[in-house]
């Protein structure tokens, strides 16, 4: 089955690993190429780091990073089975992604979205025939969480949802179907859990790092809350709560964070750039108390 991923980034590139792995032929197409290059290394990374486990052996390796070709043109991806796309959190500009992609791709081609927030019904109007159109929505890191979001809009044949469901079971995945709704099911319990950890701290009740940790240590949770935003990136995490928030009406339960703004605006981002609510630039990846 040929798959083609539209974006190199985090969730890009994860997807592009589960679907090899589970032999597919995929084509990894991002705008940027240092985001290419970026991509090929980690995948590099991350299968010698499964060597070194003994979870992989070297034909695996071989066999995975066969599976995989990286571009930069959108035209490569015009054989594919299913496209996922996995580029900005912005509909303007996915949207313009999925008309220029539908020119390309045959008919039959399911085109999906990895969108943690936007409205599937919203990008599938974009395309010609939007009955083809579904979410798919994988969680960070992807080749390691179990859980995909299938999200039908009300455009989506019944046809388009029992093939994508089958498929990302295939990949040895675990499929909640969810409907079209902000934030699905995952994302949208999750906004009040940052939000709450983050009013927690502008309030001046405890830092960062008291929450993390009582919610770690107490409550059961693998990350707290401020290490699983600094895990995600502060610039997305926040995007999707104001997005979120914006599609509930500006229901006051989803209400982003000054705190989390302002990081985001500063370049404060998280792991990716060594920076967020902690210090990451020694490559530190856990912060303790
Ligand atoms: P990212 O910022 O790591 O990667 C986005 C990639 O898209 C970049 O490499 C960029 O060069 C590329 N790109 C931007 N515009 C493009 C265009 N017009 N055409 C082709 N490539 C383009 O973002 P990330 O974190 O991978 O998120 C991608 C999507 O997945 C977003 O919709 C996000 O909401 C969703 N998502 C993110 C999760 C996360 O934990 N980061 C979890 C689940 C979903």
């Amino acid at each position: 089955m040929n798959v083609g991923i539209i974006g190199s980034g985090t969730m890009g590139s994860g997807i592009a690993q589960v679907a090899a792995t589970a032999g597919c032929a995929v084509k990894l197409y991002d705008t940027n190429n240092e985001a290419l290059e970026k991509a090929k290394n980690s995948l590099e990374k991350i299968l010698s780091r499964l060597i070194e486990k003994g979870r992989i052996d070297d034909t695996e390796k071989t066999r995975i990073q066969a599976n995989i070709d990286y571009t930069n043109n959108l035209g490569d991806l015009a054989d594919s089975d299913l496209t996922i796309e996995a580029i900005v959190e912005n509909l303007e500009i996915k949207r313009t992604v999925f008309e220029h992609l539908e020119t390309y791709v045959s008919e039959d081609c399911i085109i999906a979205s990895n969108t943690s927030s936007l409205s599937i019904a919203s990008i599938a109007s974009a395309l010609d025939k939007p009955e083809r159109c579904i979410g798919i929505h994988f969680f960070n890191p992807a080749p390691l969480m179990k859980l995909v979001e299938v999200i039908p809009a009300v455009q989506t044949s019944n046809e388009i949802l029992t093939k994508t469901t089958d498929i990302i079971t295939n990949w040895g995945k675990t499929i909640a179907v969810a409907k079209d709704t902000p934030g699905f099911i995952v994302n949208r319990v999750a906004r009040p859990f940052y939000g709450e950890a983050l009013r927690i701290y502008e309030e001046g009740i405890a830092d960062f790092i008291t929450i993390d940790y009582s919610l770690k240590s107490v409550g059961g949770f693998r990350m707290g809350p401020f290490e699983l935003m600094d895990f995600i990136g502060n610039d997305i995490n926040y995007t999707v709560t104001e997005s979120v928030f914006e599609a509930f009406y500006y229901d006051p339960r989803y209400k982003p964070s000054f705190t989390q703004k302002r990081f985001s605006e500063a370049g404060y981002l998280g792991r990716k750039s060594g920076k967020g609510y902690f210090d990451y630039s020694d490559g530190a990846s856990k912060p303790e108390p």
